[in-house]
């Protein structure tokens, strides 16, 4: 059983609360603190004790979990801080893109940090969520860490602090990319005829099923698979000739860019 408080109880705060309550049914005591309290009721509901007293509720616990903005972050730890919270007995757990853990370590006078990242398919179990673990974090703080976020998805590890931040990208932001990618499949088919609920149920079935295919053949390429729906002469090659000729590849390599370089901002910003 562990002592865990999540300062900042938002979006991501609750796919991680509801991904340890899954798979650690009463095993902890969960406090989340946050400005509003009205909005942190559906935490109580689930047993957690809810506070808008950060540095009580930080007090109490041994896993910190922070869930605020980033660029609420450095005034959060800076107020703990100041209010006499000696983090090196905790484990603190941060999920603020573009923070590193220098940078965490530098206010909080402990190293003991541990990033994650995770995504918003988090919430039916379905994420991903990357894990980076400072040097000086324990076997014992990374193996509860891991177990305590293992009802999100797959957990992806990595030695590299940059690591966490290709995760923060591929694996954070690109659920936006796809909604954007099926929005203007949903868009065509609605263009074509089709009611916009008919459209959207039609395309949000292909992208499990593709998704699906994927995980279901694990060893054969995707690019054989994409090969298999392309008969030469056929409809399909044609749309895809113009993917090529619109230049796809270049432009999702610019849009991972141009949000690793917005990470790298965040970086200058907060180091
Ligand atoms: N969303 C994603 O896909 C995603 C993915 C990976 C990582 N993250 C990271 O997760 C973190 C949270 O993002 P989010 O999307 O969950 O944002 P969010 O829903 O806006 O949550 C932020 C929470 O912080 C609370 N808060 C504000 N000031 C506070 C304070 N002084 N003390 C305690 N709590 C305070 C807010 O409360 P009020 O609403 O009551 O003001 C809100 O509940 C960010 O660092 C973000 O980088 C998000």
């Amino acid at each position: 059983m562990s002592k865990i408080t999540f300062i900042g109880g938002g979006n991501m705060a609750s796919c991680i609360f509801k991904g340890i309550i899954k798979t650690r049914p009463q095993k902890d005591e969960i406090i989340v603190s946050g400005p509003h309290l009205e909005k942190l009721e559906h935490f109580k509901q689930c047993g957690a004790t809810i506070t808008s007293d950060n540095v009580a509720a930080t007090r109490a616990s041994d896993v910190i979990f922070l869930g605020v903005k980033p660029q609420m972050l450095t005034t959060v730890l800076t107020e703990l801080v100041a209010a006499g919270i000696d983090f090196k007995n905790k484990l603190t757990v941060s999920m603020a893109a573009g923070y590193m853990c220098n940078s965490i370590a530098k206010i909080i006078g402990s190293p003991c940090i541990i990033r994650i990242m995770p995504n918003t398919p988090s919430k039916l179990g379905l994420g991903v969520v990357g894990i980076y673990y400072a040097p000086e974090t324990s076997a014992e703080d990374r193996a509860l860490c891991k177990e305590l976020l293992k009802g999100l998805g797959s957990i992806i590890e990595t030695t590299d602090e940059e690591g966490i931040n290709v995760i923060g990208c591929l694996g954070g932001s690109s659920p936006a990319f796809m909604y954007r990618f099926l929005e203007a499949l949903i868009a065509e088919t609605v263009a074509r005829g089709f009611a916009e609920r008919d459209a959207r149920q039609m395309i949000q079935q292909m992208a499990l099923g593709t998704a699906s295919m994927c995980i279901a053949n694990p060893d054969t390429p995707i690019s054989q698979m994409r090969e298999a729906v392309t008969s030469k002469g056929g409809t399909t090659i044609e749309g895809l000739k113009m993917m090529t000729e619109y230049h796809f590849e270049e432009m999702m390599s610019a849009v991972v860019k141009a949000s690793m370089d917005r990470t790298r901002e965040f970086e200058r910003m907060f180091s």
